[in-house]
């Protein structure tokens, strides 16, 4: 055993990490089935960390699995929870995820459970968010102390607050050289209203204070109020789609004892279910449990067959005893649309089965079909944000190889007809003709902005650029400040998260919340290719914006267009009026240029290779090809 502590803290030694020779030994799955069968209510700890985007929370995630003996230590890995592509791609977290931790305590030598329930971090995802922290009673508010308290913080933490979950606050990364900890510490003195000695503060990477923070967790946690003996009332918090097992629900026991072979009553689909298997999350290879008891948490499988069935906030009980769900878990409500289509004719059904694979696992994603005069039949889809659209696009290439174009991003406006129906306008063709609508609302948000007061200025020249007006102002320390303004969900839907980072050096951080709704003034704006209207590019906007962006889409279109051998006209239109006119002259491309000598084989094959190049992608508005990208890219203004 000494050689072995020494051989281990030599290595930390090296690798300056000081908290191995505190790492536990991992359990086997014996072990821990055992340990599940007798862990008490009292000594369970339903916990979340919510930090801003990069904060540290998947690292610190992956310290604690390691201190609790969950995965070997030290390995050099991308962070555990982290597992889709697009997630190891981004660096971001998007789909909440959990994992049970054994800790054996020194204090009292008793093992205590420690549910990390994971939650994503960006602003997108803040449904996501709230649900994970109803089945927790503390959180861990973790702030860098390069960056500080970030808009994203604030968010979680007042959810967190609202739930009265005990707050821990930490501050993380003091192992950098520009950690400001005392600075930190002030700021989350003045917003969250914490004492400067609950602090504590840890380097989720060295591993620095992990222990204190473990023990400052563990008794400022308040265990779960769960009974054994009460009558069965099981929260479901999560749930996604397995390839193989099908839908897995992850629960809360809150009262009562969960065993497999059960059935289990839905309040929400008033359906019984089998309780086919239930599982321990855990990093590497789930284990699976015989029971699960009041105040533990774990994934189980219901055999239900679409994802639908397993409505986040249900509340499952013995068909004997039905219980009544919590309250106020809403469905995530889509703030932006747009249309998928393939990027090729024979594609759709490809996108259709991808797609609705892909709705098995997100819930939240909406979709219909639709048809475009240009691009032919594809889906219009209803996301919760611009990020949470740009992953599903991502996720659809990577994961099932579909390709698509996506059209110009809106929001749902809400159309009061002549004949006195309320109607949600989601695209640009179904925009009722002036006389058509008696009213027409549009959603509004309330964006909260963290930034140096340096850029103060130009944040809120954007935000009153973009309609928007102030509702907040509060200044965290004498050189940040937070301000709020309410803002037509519109203006902020495509490049205003860009902007702000840009304005502000990349200082800035914000977040967003629904506001209600106002009365819009908005226009179909749209462009025309040599006369021929691009449908894919058509957007409504607000009419103060129109010309403006008529303008932009139009240039970023021309730098987009390769050269013919006649002229491209490019033209922005609201309605009949041109707003804008771009031309990109004629010139002759020449593919066979480089072939001297009249290899005739080389010359059969470049220009095939240009014909299936063209196929894949781009496709033709009357004669003129448009690459695949362009959509996006005169959509989306360069970041
Ligand atoms: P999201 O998943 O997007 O919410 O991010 P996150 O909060 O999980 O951040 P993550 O754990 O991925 O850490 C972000 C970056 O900070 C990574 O490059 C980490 O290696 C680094 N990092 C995290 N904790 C520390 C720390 O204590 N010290 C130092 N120096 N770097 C850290």
């Amino acid at each position: 055993a000494m050689w072995r502590l020494s051989h281990r803290s030599r290595g930390a030694g090296l690798l300056g990490r000081r908290w191995a020779s505190s790492s536990a030994q991992p359990q086997t799955s014996a072990e821990l089935v055992r340990i599940m069968d007798e862990m008490p209510p009292e000594r369970v700890r339903n916990f979340c960390i919510v930090a801003h985007v990069d904060h540290g929370k998947s690292t610190l995630a992956d310290r604690l699995m390691e201190m609790c003996g969950a995965v070997g230590v030290g390995v050099d890995r991308a962070q555990l929870l982290d597992d889709l592509a697009v997630e190891k791609e981004r660096g971001i977290t998007v789909k909440a995820r959990t994992v049970s931790l054994i800790h054996q305590n020194t204090s009292d030598g008793l093992p205590y459970l420690l549910n990390l329930i994971d939650t994503p971090g960006h602003v997108d995802f803040s449904y996501e968010t709230s649900r994970s922290i109803a089945a927790c009673q503390g959180a861990l508010l973790l702030v860098d102390a390069c960056q500080g308290v970030q808009a994203q913080t604030v968010a979680n933490f007042w959810l967190a607050f609202e739930q009265n979950l005990s707050i821990t606050p930490v501050v993380n990364k003091v192992d950098l050289p520009h950690a400001d900890i005392p600075g930190t510490v002030e700021q989350m003195e003045a917003v969250f209203g914490v004492e400067a000695e609950e602090v504590v503060a840890i380097s989720a990477k060295t591993g620095l204070g992990t222990t204190e923070l473990l023990g400052a967790l563990l008794e400022r946690t308040p265990p779960p109020a769960a009974s054994r003996d009460r009558p069965l009332r099981v929260l479901l918090f999560d749930s996604w789609y397995d390839e193989y097992r099908g839908v897995l629900c992850l629960v809360q026991v809150l009262d009562g004892v969960l065993s497999v072979g059960d059935q289990l009553l839905s309040a929400a689909t008033g359906k019984t279910y089998p309780l086919l298997q239930i599982e321990l999350m855990r990093p590497s290879t789930p284990v699976a449990l015989r029971g699960l008891y009041a105040g533990q948490v774990g994934c189980i499988s219901l055999g239900m067959k679409h994802i639908v069935e397993a409505n986040v906030g249900d509340m499952l009980s013995a068909p004997s005893a039905p219980q009544a769900p919590l309250e106020g878990f809403k469905r995530p409500q889509p703030m932006v649309f747009a249309g998928f289509y393939p990027s090729d004719e024979k594609g759709f059904e490809a996108l259709q089965h991808a797609m609705g694979r892909f709705c098995l696992q997100d819930g939240s994603v909406r979709v219909e079909s639709e048809h475009s005069p240009t691009l032919g039949r594809g889906l219009r889809c209803g996301f919760l944000g611009m990020l949470h659209m740009e992953v599903v696009q991502q996720r659809l290439e990577q994961e099932h190889g579909v390709d698509v174009i996506v059209t110009a991003p809106t929001v749902p406006l809400e159309a009061t007809l002549s004949d006195g129906s309320i109607v949600s306008i989601l695209s640009p063709e179904a925009l009722p003709e002036g006389k058509d609508a008696l009213e027409l609302r549009e959603p509004l948000v309330k964006v909260t902005l963290i930034t140096p007061t340096a850029h103060l200025g130009a944040i809120s020249q954007l935000c009153i650029g973009r309609s928007g007006e102030l509702c907040g102002e509060s200044y965290l320390g004498p050189e940040r400040v937070m301000v709020q303004y309410t803002l037509p969900l519109a203006e902020i839907a495509t490049d205003f998260h860009d902007r702000v980072k840009t304005l502000s050096q990349g200082y800035a951080s914000l977040d967003y919340e629904s506001a209600g709704t106002q009365p819009a003034d908005v226009v179909a704006l749209g462009l025309k290719v040599n006369g021929n209207a691009v449908a894919a590019l058509t957007r409504i906007v607000r009419r103060p914006n129109a010309e403006r962006m008529g303008r932009e889409m139009a240039m970023r279109l021309k730098a987009e267009l390769s050269r013919q051998v006649y002229d491209i006209v490019i033209q922005a239109t609201i309605g009949s009026r041109i707003v804008a006119r771009e031309t990109i002259r004629a010139s002759r491309k020449d593919v066979l240029a480089k072939c001297y000598g009249g290899d005739v084989s080389r010359k059969k094959k470049l220009l095939e290779k240009q014909k299936a190049g063209k196929k894949k992608r781009q496709m033709h508005v009357g004669d003129v090809p448009i690459p695949h990208g362009a959509f996006v890219k005169v959509l989306t203004p360069a970041k």
